[in-house]
């Protein structure tokens, strides 16, 4: 009888194929199958950055992509998760082994959540079948991107989402030193709203498509457009003030 194969959410950086880890590029080439998110047009980010890897392989690899459809109703996205279980635990029960590629970190505002959640009860002897790589988030990429510090010395920091509401981020605005706001897509005039309600318009930068080829870095947040921007978009707030004495 077949061993269980074992299920590892895999972190591949937010764009730069150089920012993948030694074992997350280990584990990519050995993998018996990969499973990503990608949209209708079977296009993934997830994929695209783990493709010198993926070339990388000499083993015949299946490919299973789950196709996410774009909408906000967690109905229809509950149930490629769960039809994407299925098959994974069908591809264990053999014995192979499941990779799922995880732009950024998995854990962090990660899919792979979703599917670790369906997966993790199964156990072999005692033991989870699930590994978590972590990768290098979106955050940490702004930070350096931007040459800024997230955090010094007593700063506090939040995280937040642009799907929150104008008090929540005006409220997080006001009470944290460091603030970065993650989807700020379709929440862009919000949140510079938010920027400006707060007077931290001067303390912000804008970064689309990190590490990828079509990145772009705003620090000068007051020129935005008040329009939607894209989905791989974040803010970074600082303060501009900060004592590092
Ligand atoms: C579903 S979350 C995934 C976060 C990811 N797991 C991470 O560790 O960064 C998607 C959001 O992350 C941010 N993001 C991820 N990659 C990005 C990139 N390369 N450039 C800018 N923002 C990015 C955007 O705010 C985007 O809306």
């Amino acid at each position: 009888m077949n061993e269980t194969g074992r299920f590892i959410g895999v972190g591949v950086g937010p764009g730069d194929p150089e920012l993948l880890t030694l074992k997350a590029v280990r584990l990519i080439r050995t993998a018996d199958v990969i499973c990503y998110l990608a949209n209708r047009a079977g296009e993934s980010q997830a994929r695209h950055i783990a493709r010198d890897a993926l070339a990388e392989s000499d083993k015949q690899q299946q490919y299973v992509p789950l196709l996410m459809p774009m909408s906000e109703d967690r109905t229809m996205a509950n149930q490629v998760y769960d039809s994407a279980t299925v098959e994974i635990s069908t591809a264990l029960t053999m014995g192979k082994s499941v990779v799922f590629l995880c732009e950024g970190d998995p854990l962090f505002f990660g899919s792979f959540a979703y599917m670790l959640e369906r997966l993790n009860p199964e156990r072999v002897g005692g033991h989870s079948i699930c590994e978590v790589v972590p990768g290098i988030s979106s955050v940490n990429a702004a930070s350096a991107a931007l040459q800024k510090p997230l955090t010094v010395l007593t700063e506090s920091f939040s995280v937040v989402s642009g799907r929150h509401s104008l008090e929540q981020l005006t409220a997080t605005l006001c009470n944290s030193d460091s603030v970065v706001i993650m989807k700020a897509g379709l929440s862009r005039p919000k949140i510079l709203s938010a920027l400006r309600q707060t007077d931290r318009i001067n303390d912000a930068a804008y970064l689309e498509y990190i590490g990828r080829d079509n990145q772009r870095i705003e620090t000068d947040v007051g020129q935005l457009a008040d329009t939607a921007g894209p989905y791989f978009s974040l803010f970074v707030v600082t303060r501009s003030n900060r004592n590092t004495t």
